[in-house]
């Protein structure tokens, strides 16, 4: 935004005296926060019949630990990092993902001491500068996980599956697994050089960033969305045709791997990733149905990442799903997560309320969503709202109730009704489970 948008931005804020989220942020309300909920206990249902457990890194960092292992020349760290000086001026970043807490922590608390592997997961918001559109926010939430210790491939295979499992059991079938390998040092400078021939010479038809990081990193070149750049890179040399015996036997090996566990996936030559950690496998689930945001979760091996941030030589593999994107997925399937009362009591009358705020009481303690009426409204509205909510049973006490001891209740779903005396709830037969 100009200097003038901001401050009409601003002085517009000031005349109405009203404040409006930020671009790019988001309130999750209800209905939604129901999906929320349930993929959040999905995934540690999942993760924890693997061995994950939680971790809860902070959300500020030193700016230093992401510029370092996301990487100086990435999208992220370049144009869309949340980076401030705090009161003491030590420059601070909000996390743009979760990875690099994870590894430093791991490293901190001497967590590579414990038997290997050691296997966490986290969720929470995380922020990224970027330009807010269907699926892509400023600040997003990831649940990821991270398992430290096994270089060999049958542990990205178990990961690989642990997250098709999960977004199987969501309801997401159908989703594209895509791999690559982006091999170690050894082979990926011979990789890179290929790049600077094959780029050399072409540099002027590329975009001002592509340009800057052409010397200091050319795979960032295959990450650029310029259409320009993405059109002058057509033919450029695929990194699967570089990787060294040892890195070629780890990707053969995981497909194979794949295969013999029925995950259907398609290798991306092209993937390189937005995050400079990876080393050999990579892989990215896709979807066509939100638009140009594809990823719904990625991830990868960064087995030399510990080792940089100072901790003894540990491999790494892990993946992030993003939430905002699984969640626009379910509510495009229909989800609508809105949860139901088991029960709406009608009342009418002071008596009738009383009464069936005993009832509801009563009932709430055995574990049933119970919404009764506190008010005075006819007898119509409060079926109406009772329809509304879509309440499984009804219970009407009105005077004639109260009197004959008996009350009416009505089963929604089923369409039978009847009475019952109020001295027999507990053996409603809804109530018994029924
Ligand atoms: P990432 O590919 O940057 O990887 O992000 C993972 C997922 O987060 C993406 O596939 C996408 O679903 C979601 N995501 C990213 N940016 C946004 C955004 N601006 N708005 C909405 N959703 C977004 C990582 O972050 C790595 N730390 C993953 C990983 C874990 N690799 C190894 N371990």
């Amino acid at each position: 935004m100009t200097q003038k948008g901001k401050e009409r931005e601003e002085a517009s804020l000031l005349v109405s005296d009203r404040f409006t989220a930020l671009k790019g942020v988001q309130d999750i309300l209800p209905p939604d926060i129901y999906i929320w909920q349930r993929i959040e206990s999905l995934s540690r249902d999942v993760f924890s019949v693997y061995g994950f457990q939680e971790i809860r890194p902070p959300i500020i960092e030193y700016t230093g630990l992401f510029s370092r292992s996301i990487g100086e020349t990435t999208d992220i760290v370049e144009k869309e990092m949340y980076t401030f000086s705090d009161r003491a001026g030590r420059s601070i970043t909000l996390r743009p993902e979760g990875t690099a807490s994870v590894v430093r922590a791991y490293i901190e608390h001497h967590l590579y001491n414990l038997p290997a592997p050691q296997k966490f997961f986290y969720s929470g918001p995380m922020f990224r500068y970027e330009r807010p559109q269907k699926g892509r926010f400023r600040q997003f939430h990831q649940i990821g996980v991270e398992a430290f210790g096994v270089a060999a491939p049958e542990m990205d295979a178990e990961v690989i599956s642990m997250l098709r499992i999960l977004l199987e059991r969501l309801g997401l079938k159908g989703l594209n697994f895509e791999i690559n390998s982006l091999g170690c040092d050894r082979c990926r400078p011979l990789y890179r050089r290929s790049l600077i021939d094959f780029f050399s010479g072409k540099m002027e038809h590329f975009c001002p960033d592509c340009k800057r990081r052409f010397e200091v990193n050319p795979l960032r070149l295959l990450d650029c969305k310029v259409e320009r750049c993405i059109e002058m890179r057509r033919g450029s040399p695929e990194i699967i045709d570089f990787l060294c015996d040892d890195c070629k036997r780890h990707f053969d090996e995981l497909l194979s791997l794949l295969n013999m566990m029925d995950i259907p996936f398609k290798i991306n030559p092209e993937m390189v990733r937005g995050l400079d950690y990876y080393t050999r496998t990579t892989f990215e689930v896709t979807t066509q149905e939100l638009g140009s945001q594809k990823a719904v979760a990625a991830g990868g091996r960064y087995d030399r990442l510990v080792e940089e941030f100072g901790g003894p030589m540990t491999p790494g593999i892990g993946f992030a799903i993003g939430m905002e994107r699984i969640v626009l997925l379910l509510k495009e399937k229909g989800e609508s997560g809105h949860p139901v009362p088991d029960l709406f009591i009608a009342t009418l009358g002071k008596e009738a309320i009383k009464r069936g705020l005993m009832i509801g009481e009563r009932l709430r303690k055995k574990g049933l969503w119970v919404e009764v009426n506190l008010d005075a409204p006819s007898l119509k509205s409060q079926l109406r709202k009772a329809d509304r909510l879509s309440s499984r049973i009804v219970f009407i006490i009105g005077e004639e109730e109260l009197a004959s001891g008996r009350l009416k209740w009505k089963d929604m779903k089923k369409g039978s009704q009847g009475e019952i005396a109020f001295t027999d709830l507990d053996n409603f037969p809804f109530l018994s489970g029924d």
